[in-house]
C-alpha cells in the first residue's frame, strides 16, 4: 500500500509541476525576478532570459528542471533580496550569493530546507541572524563572513547537527556564545575571529567538536584560563590571538599541530607550561605565534625540534634573561621575532643558516657583538634596533638594503659605510664610517639637534678633512715639501645649498678659474661606470669641499687638480682643464666618453667627466701612493733617518698607517724598474695598441703615478687632443726638461706635429731621473752650468764613465751593469734627431731584456 501512495504522490507531483511549467510561477521566473530587482542587466551581465533558465550562467538543475544549485558570486547584486524570488526554490540545495552588496534577506528564505550549503559571505547583511536558522537541518557549510549583522549568534544554531564549517569570521555578531553551538558535533572548521563576542567558551567547549581541525577565535573579547583542547584529536590550526585567556597551559591532544597562534593574550607563568601535552610532536609545528603575552621564564629548548617551522613569533614577553635560542635546526625559518625577549650575549651562529629568512626581528633586546653575517638573501625586513650590536655593519648587509622593504639600526653602537642609504631614520645612531659623510643629512640631522645647519656643515666638514687627513697620511708620509700649505685646511665658509647658481670662481696659487654653471644640479658629472648615481655639478662642489684649496693636489699645465670624496667611496682626482678647449660640448664629451674606454694596468683610468661653461673637467680614479715626482724629488724615499725632515712628523704618523715608505722601495734597482717597464708599457699601449694612435705629448715624472699596489700608471693621456691647438704654443713652453730638441728649435706656429717620438724622448727623461735621482733641469749634476739632466747623462754615457750618473743609493747592489745598459736605453730615447730613437714597443723590449734579478 505504502508503495501504491508513493507512485501516486509522485504521478500527481508530475503532473502538477507539467502544468505550473506553462505558468509564470517556474524557478526560471523566480531567478529572472530575482535577478531584474537586483538590477543585473542582461545585457551587461551576458544573460539571455530568452534562452532556457537551466542554461543561464551559475543556474544547475536537476533532471525535472528544478534549480538545485544557484552561483551568484559577484555579480553586484545591490540591496534587499525579495520575497517570492530565491526563497521559492524550494528544490535548492547550494545557495552562493557572496561578494555583492545585498543588505537583507528575504523572509521566505528560511523555508529552503533542502540547503546543504549557503555562502552569503562578503556582503553588507545588517540586522540579526534569525532562530530560523534552524530550519536548515541539513546545512553542511555555512558562510556568513565579512557581514554587517549585529546581535548574538541564535541557540537555534543547535539544529544544525550536519554543520561541518561555520565560518562567521568579522560578520558582526555580539556577546557570548550560545551553549547550542555545541550541538553541531560534525564541525570540522570553526571560525568565530574578529567578531565582538565575549565572555566565556561554554563548558564542554573541547569535547564538543572531535572532528574539528581549524579552530580560530582570534580577536575577539573571550575569556578563559588553562585551555583543555585535548579533546580535539584533530586539531591542526588554533588560532586564539587578540582574546583574554590567561593561564599558563594549553592542552592539546597529542595531536598534529601545525599553527598555534596565542598571541595577544594575557598568558602568563613559565613559558615552559605552555608545552600543550607531554607527547606533543614539534615536527608537525609549522606557526607558533606566543607574542604579546606575560609568558616568563625562557624559551623552551624543546623549540630547537621544531624543525619544519616557518614562522615563530615569540616577542613581547617578559622572559627573563636568556641567551639567544638554539635556531640552527630550523632550516625553513621564514620568519623570526625575537623582539622584546630579554636576549643577551651574542646572537647565535645558528641563524646564518637559516636561507630562508625573509622577516627578522630582534629589536629591543640586549644583544652585543657583532652583526652576524646573516643568510640575506631572501631577506625582506629586518630590524636590529634597541640591541647593543657594535663594530660595522657587513657590506653584504648594507649591499643588501636597497632592496629590503624594510631595514634599521637604529639605537646600537654601530658604524657603516654607505651611499645608498635613503632611510636616514633607520641609522639613529650609527656612525658614518665613510671617508666622507656617505649622506650628509646624517650629520646634518645630528647636529641640527644642537644648533644650526651650518654647525653641522661645519663639523661635516672639518670631519671630511679630518678623515681626508688620515687618507692623506701615507702621501705625507713621503715628506711633501707642500706639506703646510697641504694642511693649511681653513673649513669653507660657504653654505651648501643645493640650488646655488653660479658662475662661481675658484683660486689657486697660480690661476684663477671660472665655472659657469647657472644651475649646480642641473650641470650632469658622467660617471662611466655608475650611470645611475646621477651626480651633479653640486655633487662636485661637495666632493672637493667647494674646490677648496686643501683639496689641491697638484697644478699641472692643464690645470689644478683635485681630491675627491663622492658618496659611496668613490675616490677620485678632478682635473680642471682650465686652459678653454676649441672643442665643443658634444665634441669634448665624445672625446671624454672615448678617454673612459681606454683601459690599461698602467693607465690611469679616466671615470667620468663633468662639462661645466668653460671647463672640462676631467675625473680620474684617486691614486694612493702619489706620483714619481713626489716620490724621486719631493720625498725622502729610501734616505738615511738622518736627514733633516724624518726628525718628527711623518715617523710617527707613519705609524700603523702603512709601511710602505719606510723601507725605501727607491733604494732597490727592482722597484725603479718596475716603474720604467710599467711607464713604457703604457706609452706603447697608446702608441701602438690603439688606433688612431694617442701620442700623450705631456710625459713627465708626475704624469707617472702609483696605485695602491704600487704599479706605475700613467696619466693624462689624450687630454692633449681635446686641447687641440690651444695647447700648442703651451706645449713648446712645456714642462722644462722634458721637451724634445725639435720642439725647443722651432719657434711656436711653425713646429712639427707632435709625434710618438716625442714621447719617447720624455720617457728618456724619465728614464735618468729614475737612475741618477736628479731632477730633470736645475739640479747639481757636477757639470757646467747649462748642463741639463739630459746632456749631462748623454756625455757620460758616450765617456763610459755612466755609473757616475748612478743614483748612490742603488749603485753597488750587483746591478750596475744593468743600470748601465738601462742609461743607454735612455741615450738611445733622447736622440736628438727623433728618427734615430727607438720606438715604445722596442723600449719594452729592451727594459725586459735588463729585469733584474728577483731579490733573494
Ligand atoms: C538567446 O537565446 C535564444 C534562445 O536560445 C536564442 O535564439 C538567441 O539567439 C539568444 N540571443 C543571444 C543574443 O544569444
Ligand atoms: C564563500 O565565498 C567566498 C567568496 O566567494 C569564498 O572565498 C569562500 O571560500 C566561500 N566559503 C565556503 C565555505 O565555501
Ligand atoms: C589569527 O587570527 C588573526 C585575526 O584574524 C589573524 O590576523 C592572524 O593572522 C591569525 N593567525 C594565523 C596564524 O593565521
Ligand atoms: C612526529 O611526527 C612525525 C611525522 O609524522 C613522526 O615521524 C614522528 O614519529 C612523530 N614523533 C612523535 C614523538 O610522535
Ligand atoms: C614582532 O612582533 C611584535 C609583537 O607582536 C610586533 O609588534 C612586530 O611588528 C613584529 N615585528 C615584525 C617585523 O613583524
Ligand atoms: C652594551 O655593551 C657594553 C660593553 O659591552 C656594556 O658595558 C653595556 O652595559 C651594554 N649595554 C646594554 C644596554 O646592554
Ligand atoms: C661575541 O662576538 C664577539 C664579536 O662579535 C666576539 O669577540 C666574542 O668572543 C663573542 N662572544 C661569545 C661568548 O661568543
Ligand atoms: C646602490 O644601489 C644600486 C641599485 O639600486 C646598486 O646597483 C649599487 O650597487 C648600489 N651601490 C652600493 C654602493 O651599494
Ligand atoms: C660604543 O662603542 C664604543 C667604542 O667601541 C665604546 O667606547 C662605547 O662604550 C660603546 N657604547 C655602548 C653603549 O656600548
Ligand atoms: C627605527 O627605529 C626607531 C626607533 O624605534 C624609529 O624611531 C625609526 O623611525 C625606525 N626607522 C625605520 C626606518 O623604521
Amino acid at each position: 500500500m505504502g508503495f501504491s501512495v508513493l507512485g501516486s504522490f509522485l504521478v500527481l507531483s508530475i503532473l502538477f509541476r507539467h502544468s505550473l511549467s506553462q505558468e509564470s510561477n517556474t524557478d526560471g521566473s523566480f531567478i529572472h525576478d530575482f535577478l531584474k530587482k537586483m538590477s543585473v542587466k542582461s545585457s551587461s551581465s551576458g544573460y539571455n532570459f530568452s534562452a532556457p533558465f537551466c542554461s543561464w550562467r551559475g543556474v544547475y538543475c536537476d533532471k525535472g528542471d528544478n534549480v538545485i544549485e544557484l552561483v551568484f558570486s559577484g555579480l553586484g547584486l545591490v540591496g534587499v533580496v525579495p520575497d517570492t524570488t530565491i526563497g521559492k526554490l524550494s528544490h535548492l540545495e547550494y545557495l552562493d550569493l557572496s561578494n555583492n552588496k545585498i543588505t537583507a534577506l528575504p523572509s521566505d528564505l528560511w523555508s529552503l530546507n533542502s540547503l546543504k550549503y549557503l555562502n552569503l559571505s562578503f556582503n553588507q547583511i545588517t540586522g540579526s541572524l534569525p532562530s530560523n536558522i534552524g530550519n536548515f537541518g541539513r546545512l553542511e557549510s555555512l558562510d556568513l563572513s565579512e557581514n554587517r549583522l549585529s546581535g548574538s549568534l541564535p541557540e537555534a544554531i543547535d539544529s544544525l547537527t550536519s554543520l561541518q564549517i561555520l565560518n562567521l569570521k568579522k560578520s558582526g555578531f555580539e556577546s557570548s556564545i550560545p551553549f547550542g553551538l555545541l550541538q553541531c558535533h560534525s564541525l570540522v572548521f570553526l571560525d568565530l575571529s574578529e567578531n565582538k563576542l565575549s565572555g566565556s567558551l561554554p563548558n564542554g567547549f573541547a569535547a564538543a567538536f572531535p572532528k574539528l581541525m581549524f579552530l580560530s577565535l582570534a580577536e575577539n573579547g573571550i575569556t578563559g584560563s588553562d585551555l583543555d583542547l585535548s579533546g580535539m584529536r584533530y586539531l591542526s590550526h588554533l588560532n586564539i590571538s587578540g582574546n583574554m585567556f590567561k593561564g599558563s597551559v594549553v592542552s592539546f591532544f597529542q595531536g598534529a599541530i601545525e599553527v598555534l597562534d596565542l598571541s595577544n593574550n594575557q598568558m602568563e607563568g613559565d613559558v615552559s607550561q605552555v608545552k600543550f601535552d607531554s607527547n606533543f610532536n614539534w615536527s608537525h609545528l609549522v606557526h607558533l605565534d606566543l607574542s604579546q603575552n606575560k609568558l616568563s621564564g625562557e624559551i623552551y629548548g624543546d623549540i630547537k625540534l621544531a624543525q619544519n617551522i616557518k614562522f615563530l613569533n615569540v616577542a613581547q614577553n617578559r622572559f627573563s634573561q636568556q641567551q639567544f635560542p638554539e635556531i640552527s635546526m630550523m632550516h625553513g625559518l621564514e620568519y623570526l621575532n625575537l623582539s622584546d625577549a630579554n636576549l643577551i650575549g651574542n646572537v647565535s651562529s645558528g641563524l646564518s643558516m637559516l636561507s630562508s629568512l625573509k622577516i627578522l626581528d630582534l629589536s629591543r633586546n640586549h644583544i652585543s657583538g657583532h652583526i652576524p653575517p646573516f643568510s640575506i638573501k631572501s631577506l625582506q625586513i629586518l630590524d636590529v634596533s634597541y640591541n647593543n650590536f657594535t663594530g660595522e655593519i657587513p657590506q653584504l648587509v648594507l649591499k643588501k638594503l636597497p632592496w629590503m622593504e624594510k631595514y634599521n639600526f637604529s639605537f646600537n653602537n654601530l658604524t657603516f659605510c654607505a651611499s645608498n642609504i635613503t632611510h636616514e631614520s633607520a641609522f639613529i645612531g650609527a656612525l658614518s664610517s665613510c671617508p666622507i659623510a656617505a649622506n650628509p643629512a646624517f650629520f646634518h640631522r645630528k647636529a641640527a639637534k644642537h644648533r644650526s645647519i651650518e654647525f653641522a656643515l661645519v663639523l661635516t666638514i672639518s670631519m671630511v678633512f679630518l678623515l681626508i687627513g688620515l687618507f692623506t697620511l701615507l702621501f705625507l708620509a713621503f715628506g711633501c715639501r707642500r706639506k703646510t700649505r697641504m694642511w693649511e685646511v681653513k673649513p669653507s665658509s660657504h653654505k651648501e645649498e643645493p640650488n646655488i647658481s653660479g658662475p662661481f670662481s675658484f683660486q689657486t696659487d697660480s690661476t684663477t678659474w671660472t665655472a659657469d654653471v647657472k644651475q649646480v644640479t642641473s650641470v650632469p658629472v658622467v660617471i662611466f661606470e655608475k650611470p645611475l648615481l646621477n651626480f651633479t655639478f653640486a655633487d662636485l662642489l661637495s666632493a672637493t669641499s667647494h674646490f677648496d684649496r686643501g683639496t689641491l693636489l697638484a697644478e699641472g699645465r692643464f690645470g689644478p687638480v683635485y681630491r675627491g670624496y663622492f658618496p659611496g667611496g668613490i675616490h677620485v682626482a678632478v682635473k680642471v682643464l682650465v686652459h678653454g678647449s676649441t672643442l665643443t660640448d658634444q665634441e669634448a664629451a665624445k672625446e671624454l666618453e672615448y678617454l673612459g674606454r681606454i683601459k690599461h694596468p698602467n693607465l690611469v683610468p679616466l671615470t667620468g667627466y663633468c662639462l661645466a661653461g668653460e671647463q672640462q673637467i676631467a675625473i680620474y680614479d684617486y691614486m694612493e701612493n702619489g706620483n714619481l715626482q713626489n716620490l724621486l724629488h719631493d720625498l725622502p724615499l729610501g734616505v738615511q733617518a738622518t736627514d733633516d725632515w724624518s726628525t718628527d712628523t711623518w715617523e710617527e704618523e707613519n705609524n700603523g698607517i702603512q709601511s710602505v715608505g719606510s723601507e725605501g722601495l727607491l733604494t732597490t734597482w727592482t722597484f725603479r724598474h718596475k716603474i720604467l717597464l710599467g711607464t713604457a708599457r703604457a706609452l706603447a699601449f697608446l702608441h701602438h695598441g690603439c688606433s688612431p694612435a694617442i701620442i700623450h705629448r705631456d710625459v713627465k715624472a708626475s704624469s707617472v703615478y702609483l696605485d695602491m699596489n704600487l704599479e706605475p700608471r700613467l696619466s693624462d693621456f689624450g687630454l692633449s687632443k681635446i686641447f687641440g691647438n690651444s695647447l700648442e704654443d703651451e706645449f713648446a713652453r712645456g714642462s722644462p726638461g722634458y721637451v724634445p730638441p725639435e720642439y725647443l728649435q722651432s719657434q711656436s706656429g711653425s713646429s712639427d706635429p707632435p709625434t710618438p717620438k716625442s714621447d719617447v724622448y720624455a720617457f728618456g727623461v724619465i728614464l735618468f731621473e729614475l737612475i741618477t735621482g736628479k731632477k730633470p733641469v736645475g739640479d747639481d749634476y757636477h757639470a757646467n752650468k747649462e748642463a741639463t739632466l739630459v746632456t749631462w747623462v748623454r756625455d757620460l754615457v758616450r765617456k763610459n764613465e755612466a755609473s757616475r750618473a748612478i743614483d748612490p743609493k742603488i749603485r753597488g747592489t750587483g746591478e750596475d751593469a744593468k743600470i748601465k745598459e738601462a742609461m743607454k736605453i735612455g741615450y738611445l730615447c733622447t736622440a736628438e734627431l727623433s728618427s734615430k730613437r727607438p720606438t715604445m714597443q722596442q723600449v719594452v723590449g729592451l727594459l725586459k731584456d735588463i729585469e733584474p734579478h728577483s731579490p733573494q
